[in-house]
């Protein structure tokens, strides 16, 4: 039965991890997945997670299930990181959080809720976007469209994206990253975030906004803008987040799926499908990613050090930024990566060629996706020059 199936290439992003260790070369740099390094290329467990998890080791008390909803600790928590404390959307009980296997998990949520409860909505992604968007929304049969987001010249396209939104058919889905673009790192301004709400407002469109990377662009505050924006000015609105990169747990699969409604009572029969595609999906959610965040949110010393830990991480990865684009100086090349230095996150969609991507790989054991994104991250003062020399070479 099994001769007819097909082989097929792997992840292209996952498909870089195993690429990057097979590769003998000492030099080698990973600048491919999207995890988080410090200045020796590790990626560490930060602290309060390590504090955290040494208080669930004494603490903790059974290994029973949590529900399809999951922990309704770390749920309030995440929903009160995500909209603020003082938002008037938890006051009124219209934001219902379902604890979801990582940031995908809640992708695949989210899905999975657009295909059964709204049936022939399709849903726009900006072109580029993360390339498992299109794996997990087709893998729930919907319909994908897309707008521009980013231009020849390699800047933000914020015309060509508003135009394009204007012309989405009324009641679809439109799908927006909070803050760090996957893959270019080119972020709405507050203006234009006001002006994409109001955009979403005349088309009576239903927003969908990823939050993978709250704390990795200006803070946590200023990274949330858009997502409170529209969650304060909607009635209606979808939002996926993750814990992998902000608290660093990316094998915990920790994440959240919410449905804001225009009120308690629509938000309870939202909540109830929500519970029953969770159950055919996975049952119940992983339980220890979701216990380390609500230990830490639960300790006001814990809640100190991670975001102290999370300041450190951004500001290390915004540094990192500005000194490439002085590292390319020598060799003429600020002006052409002068981007890279105003783009926010772990991300930078460089420019770079697929051509320039193969030469960096072949010629210097340098990994990024093709698509030219490249994971800030993973430059570090031992490798800058190095990776400055080598993108000399392969651009000339
Ligand atoms: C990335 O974009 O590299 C990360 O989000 C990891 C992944 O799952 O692709």
């Amino acid at each position: 039965m099994f001769e007819a199936i097909e082989r097929v290439p792997g992840d292209a992003i996952l498909g870089l991890i195993q690429a990057f260790k097979d590769d003998p070369n000492p030099d080698k740099v990973d600048l491919g997945v999207g995890v988080y390094r410090d200045e020796d290329g590790s990626t560490p467990i930060m602290r309060a997670v390590k504090a955290a998890e040494q208080r669930l080791v004494d603490t903790e008390a059974t290994k029973a299930y949590i529900g399809s909803h999951g922990d309704p600790d770390y749920g309030r928590h995440v929903l009160e990181t995500l909209l603020g404390t003082d938002s008037a959307v938890l006051a009124d009980n219209r934001a219902s959080a379902t604890q979801s296997p990582g940031g995908t998990g809640a992708l695949r949520l989210a899905a999975d809720f657009i295909a059964a409860q709204l049936p022939g909505k399709s849903i726009w992604l900006s072109d580029p976007t993360w390339p498992n968007h299109k794996g997990v929304f087709g893998a729930a049969g919907l319909d994908m469209q897309s707008y521009p987001y980013v231009d020849a010249d390699n800047r933000l396209d914020f015309d060509g994206m508003l135009a394009a939104l204007k012309q989405i058919p009324q009641g679809d889905v439109v799908l927006l990253h909070a803050c760090c673009h996957n893959p270019t790192g080119f972020d709405l301004s507050a203006e234009q975030w006001q002006q994409v709400l109001s955009v979403v407002q005349e088309r009576e469109l239903l927003p969908l906004v990823d939050f993978a990377y709250q704390g990795f662009g200006d803070g946590l505050e200023a990274d949330a803008y858009g997502v409170r924006l529209l969650a304060e000015h909607l009635d209606e609105m979808l939002i996926t987040q993750s814990c992998s990169k902000n608290f660093g747990i990316y094998r915990e699969r920790t994440g959240c799926f919410i449905a804001i409604a225009k009120d308690a009572e629509d938000m309870a029969d939202v909540r109830s499908q929500l519970a029953i595609t969770a159950r055919e999906n996975y049952s119940n959610p992983p339980a220890h990613g979701s216990a380390i965040v609500a230990t830490i949110f639960e300790s006001e010393e814990l809640t100190a050090m991670w975001r102290e830990e999370l300041d450190e991480m951004r500001s290390r990865i915004n540094n990192l930024r500005s000194d490439f684009v002085k590292a390319l100086a020598p060799h003429g090349l600020d002006q052409r990566f002068a981007h890279v230095a105003d783009q926010r996150g772990m991300f930078s969609f460089t420019g770079l060629q697929p051509e320039h991507v193969e030469a960096l790989r072949d010629r210097h054991s340098i990994y990024m996706v093709k698509s030219g994104r490249a994971n800030v991250a993973g430059l570090n003062r031992a490798n800058l020059d190095y990776v400055c020399n080598a993108i000399a070479d392969v651009v000339k």
